[in-house]
């Protein structure tokens, strides 16, 4: 049994033409262009589709406001698709397309999907890095590319309520593999056919710039280096994207946690989308681990966080490979509890840094 990935993320929104639009210039393929739907798609045959928030081909709105509101993941074969809807079947409705789709709800409500996936290897040549002394590139000089071209969907992420219940469902009915935690903050889990540090990752709706309900964050989108990644980044510039609300703003910036460089861009199709390059690729020799959010979050970030400027960050990383850390986080959490002490002095603009 694996799952491989993100098949297709499918967004309601309230201007189809204008998210098509989004999604061209961020350099998705587009597969069709219409006036109710939009389908896109990257190497990997991931897909982005668009359609209208009152499309009844869509489930009930996981949140009142537009973003993903099905995400369907890919599984290696019908052997493994029939395994997981046999056992998802057994305490929740489970709706089959012609194709073999399955529809159906996860513990939290939020809609998701599986389908048999065929996924395209997907080719990359990151240019080798020089360093003094360290001399890969000897009279060549770096590539050339005309346009960013997103190869993967690398990640999905939903604020939860009750993120530790969230990410359990993933792991024990999906298949999903923990990979972090991001003590009070949100935890990542990986699924169980790809190497990505995550998945999915689900972010506490306590947080002080949470949206204190369940939905739709961000969408990371693979890509091969920091070259490509910041060719993209000029060219959504110079079409008129912004990257001003709390999650996008921190600019370019690498996390500690998996390590990637990134950079978001306001979403006209919901929340941010991300340009996602040098993640850490993990098997199940993976040890988890659990830190508070100041020291997991950033190496740094073009633009200074204020937690940086406010506090020594101290050295914080423990092992957690039997999950204990998930337990103090346990249950419902909203604004009006009172949010964990590790994330209490977050501001909004911190939220880049989650
Ligand atoms: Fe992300």
């Amino acid at each position: 049994m694996a799952i491989l990935g993100v098949e297709s993320a499918i967004f309601g929104v309230d201007d189809v033409a204008q998210c098509g639009k989004f999604w061209t210039d961020f350099g998705l393929t587009a597969v069709s262009l219409g006036p109710e739907e939009c389908v896109f798609e990257v190497m990997s045959g991931s897909k982005v589709v668009v359609r209208r928030r009152d499309d009844v081909r869509l489930p009930a709105a996981y949140a009142d406001k537009p973003g993903v509101r099905e995400t369907i993941w890919g599984v290696d074969t019908a052997e493994a698709l029939e395994k997981l809807v046999a056992n998802l079947a057994g305490d929740r409705k489970v709706r089959r397309d012609a194709d073999g789709t399955a529809h159906f709800f996860a513990d939290d409500g939020m809609p998701l999907g599986l389908r048999v996936w065929n996924k395209r290897s997907v080719l990359s040549q990151p240019d080798p890095v020089n360093a003094p002394g360290k001399i890969q590139r000897l009279n060549l000089h770096r590539k050339w590319r005309q346009r960013a071209i997103p190869k993967t969907i690398n990640h999905v992420v939903f604020f939860a309520k009750d993120y530790v219940a969230s990410l359990e469902f993933f792991i024990n009915r999906l298949g999903f593999r923990y990979s972090d935690h991001s003590r009070g903050a949100g935890a990542f889990a990986r699924a169980d056919g790809t190497n990505e540090h995550h998945s999915i990752f689900f972010v506490s709706t306590a947080l002080p710039m949470a949206p204190d309900q369940p939905g739709f964050m961000h969408i990371a989108f693979g890509l091969e280096d920091i070259d490509e990644l910041m060719l993209g980044v000029n060219q959504m510039h110079a079409k008129g994207w912004k990257n001003i609300s709390t999650n996008s703003s921190g600019g370019l910036s690498r996390h500690r946690i998996s390590s990637a460089i990134y950079y978001y861009f306001d979403n006209p199709n919901g929340g941010e989308a991300e340009y996602h390059a040098d993640t850490d690729y993990v098997d199940d020799n993976w040890v988890p681990r659990v830190w508070d959010w100041k020291f997991g979050s950033l190496l740094w970030a073009t633009h200074t966080p204020s937690f940086w400027r406010a506090a020594k960050i101290e050295w914080d990383m423990q092992f957690d490979q039997d999950r204990a850390s998930l337990e103090p986080f346990r249950g419902a959490r909203t604004k009006a509890a009172k949010p964990p002490e590790s994330v209490e002095r977050l501001k909004p603009e911190d939220e880049h840094a989650i």
